[in-house]
């Protein structure tokens, strides 16, 4: 399996001053994005629905699976068509966090010190195997995928807005990785793996060097700005109080179920939310149903539960979950 009236606001992360975006803007670029995705990576529908589910609710997103299935290039891809440049981390054993978020430095010309900012500061930041970083490297990652700023001696600097973390792991072969911890895994607010394509797709990826050519041709279709009003519009998409009681109760069931053994966060409750708020408007509508809230709970969810004995994997707590608790009528 691949693994994205009365009414109750969602605040959203990104601040704006400017009145709310229209969401027929929205629409079009979640259209173009997901358009754009499936010209490179091909056969993988759910992967690239879950990217553009993380793009228009501003969520950091990761990529499980083992190598070779194309997480790099989906990586890429999104960057591309989201109109900025990717800044790319290779996770290794030496990786130090300075090399993450940057170092002061003294500069002999001015005689003061200065700060480098590292490649986290960039709108989207793709740190690759994730897992064979230390801990102590990851852990600085996290003030920045939930503060959305980097503290460097003491002095703390603003990420560009919008700022999107894709992680990758490989779930195989763990000698020498340091799975990541339950609060990292929180921060990501979609996870998604990609799967090996059926041999009709391999053999077109053959013949045509993988999804390479494809996203040497890709052109971007939005820009930071642009991108930027499509998370605030997001955001503004109608829930009733119903399907958010619906996305709570799914949560909320996580944590009592005796096959769980750590249930979801609120904050996986809010992402629950935002990111079936992206759903309805990949489907061009600007209120959300409880089939958006069904349809991303596998990727929202997955990822934050761990599992009681043998109570089976995230998709498979995640799946029993939806398939006990009652659904509001629409
Ligand atoms: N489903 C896919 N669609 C498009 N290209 C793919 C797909 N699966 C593999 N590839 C191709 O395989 C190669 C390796 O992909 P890459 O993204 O580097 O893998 P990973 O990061 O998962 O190790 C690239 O040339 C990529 O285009
Ligand atoms: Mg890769």
């Amino acid at each position: 399996m691949t693994r994205g009236i009365e009414t109750v606001g969602v605040e959203s992360s990104v601040r704006t001053t400017q009145p709310v975006p229209s969401i027929d803007e929205a629409v079009g670029l979640a259209r173009a994005l997901h358009a754009a995705l499936s010209e490179v990576l091909l056969g993988t529908p759910a992967a690239v629905t879950t990217a553009v589910i993380a793009a228009l609710s501003g969520s950091h997103l990761l990529i499980e699976d083992v190598p070779g299935v194309g997480k790099t290039v989906l990586a890429r891809a999104l960057a591309t068509a989201l109109g900025v440049k990717l800044s790319r981390v290779q996770g290794h054993p030496d990786l130090l966090p300075s090399d993450i978020t940057g170092v002061t430095v003294f500069s002999p010309e001015t005689g003061t010190w200065e700060f480098r900012p590292g490649p986290v500061f960039a709108h989207v930041v793709l740190l690759d195997e994730m897992n064979r970083t230390p801990p102590r490297t990851q852990s600085a990652l996290l003030e920045a995928m939930e503060e959305q700023q980097v503290t460097v001696d003491g002095e703390s600097w603003p990420l560009p807005q919008p700022h999107l973390v894709i992680g990758t792991q490989n779930p195989i072969g763990q000698l020498g990785t340091y799975p990541l911890v339950e609060s990292q895994l929180d921060r990501f607010g979609l996870s998604t793996s990609i799967g090996y394509p059926d041999a009709d797709i391999e053999t077109r990826l053959v013949l045509h060097n993988g999804g390479r050519y494809a996203l040497d041709m890709l052109v971007p279709v939005s820009d930071p700005a642009q991108w930027h009003r499509a998370i605030s519009a997001t955001a503004s998409v109608h829930v009733v109080t119903t399907v958010a009681e619906y996305a709570v109760s799914l949560v909320r069931a996580t944590r009592s179920a005796g096959t769980v053994r750590l249930g979801a966060s609120p904050r996986a409750a809010i992402s629950l939310l935002r990111s079936a708020q992206a759903y309805a408007v990949l489907a061009g509508r600007a209120y959300v149903t409880p089939q958006d809230v069904q349809a991303v709970a596998v990727a929202c969810l997955s990822h934050r539960l761990i599992a009681e004995g043998s109570g089976g994997d995230g998709p498979t707590m995640v799946g029993r979950i939806l398939a006990a608790a009652p659904v509001p009528p629409t």
